[in-house]
């Protein structure tokens, strides 16, 4: 057993919400304001069962699919971005929308719709069944196809090998992407690069951040959903560089006091759809079970704040 003299936290620094999270979630809250409940939201606002609990409080509704909203209500689509079929079904029902849609998720559509265009068979990198993966490949639907990491790459068929580029969803592992640009690229060495990174600056950050924190921890715990692809990045970063042990958890509660049987320093981080009172949450405990010592180590300093949705910031101007 450690002395608690030897026992500390190493926070990361950034961790938590992201630009596009914040939009997302602050769209479903002015939303409820602004128009009353109930407000119904397409899927998960954002993967996080302690966000989608609070909203539900509050008077959001969520459903699965566009047909489940009643005829003329106020529906949000989610950060993860939506295909443009879905947009079809709402106008179908006469739903009033508020796209939620992540920027950074809006630019790998408009990618994946230029390659398109110019026809060329897309290698989109994501995970299978992920609802970013589903939005990015309904822009078209017969040039994308999915590639679920290296392993993957031996699978892929395409109609002109000289005639390729490869996009991905913006919340992927860095590293596992590369590997599979590289082992792409030997089979098809014209491969096109998307225009910018496709993996977004929030995702890259919290990567960087828990690979510091976690060369000097032997247990790490991430705070986040297990549906929530950067967090479950996060775990598996960092196991990958220098961790003993990594675990996701929701809340607090959910530690397992045996993951600090002789661990001297426990890092902390947390997914970009995690509120940071959950991350207190898991301070609290930890501080309890004599870890009071938290050191925040600040890898990258994080500016980026995006508009509200359009359809939003129209109405607000009308109040
Ligand atoms: Fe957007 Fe990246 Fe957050 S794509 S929602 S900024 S994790």
């Amino acid at each position: 057993m450690t002395s608690t003299s030897q026992r500390r936290v190493l926070l990361a620094k950034p961790r938590g919400y992201c630009a596009g999270v914040d939009r997302a979630v602050e769209a479903v809250e002015i939303a409820l304001r602004k128009y009353g409940a109930p407000i119904y939201v397409r899927k998960q606002i954002v993967h996080n069962v302690h966000v989608v609990k609070t909203l539900e409080e509050k008077g959001a509704i969520f459903v699965e699919e566009t047909e489940e909203v009643p005829e003329g209500s106020i529906v949000v689509f989610s950060a993860h971005g939506v295909a443009p079929v879905v947009h079809e079904e709402a106008r179908g029902l006469s739903l009033k929308t508020i796209d939620a849609t992540c920027p950074l998720v809006t630019k790998v559509h408009k990618e994946a719709v230029r390659f398109a265009k110019d026809d060329y068979d897309i290698l989109l990198i994501g995970h299978e069944g992920h609802e970013e993966v589903i939005g990015t490949s309904g822009e078209a639907p017969d040039h994308i196809h999915l590639v679920d990491g290296p392993d993957d790459v031996a699978n892929v068929r395409v109609r002109d090998p000289e005639k390729v580029a490869w996009l991905s969803q913006t919340t992927l592992s860095v590293d596992e992407t590369l590997a599979t640009v590289a082992k792409l690229r030997e089979r098809f060495p014209s491969l096109m690069d998307p225009p910018s990174d496709d993996i977004c600056y929030a995702t890259q950050n919290r990567q960087v951040a828990v690979k510091e924190m976690a060369a000097g921890s032997e247990l790490v715990i991430v705070v986040g959903s297990t549906n929530s692809s950067n967090s479950v990045r996060l775990v598996e970063v960092a196991k990958e560089h220098g961790a003993d042990n990594a675990y996701l958890v929701d809340y607090a509660e959910q530690i397992d006091e045996a993951w600090l049987e002789g661990v001297s320093t426990v890092g902390v981080t947390s997914g970009a759809s995690v509120p940071d009172e959950l991350v207190q949450g898991v301070l609290a405990w930890l501080a309890e079970r004599g870890y009071g010592d938290v050191e925040e180590i600040e890898s990258v300093k994080e500016s980026m704040r995006f508009a509200l949705p359009h359809e939003l910031r129209k109405d607000l101007r009308t109040v």
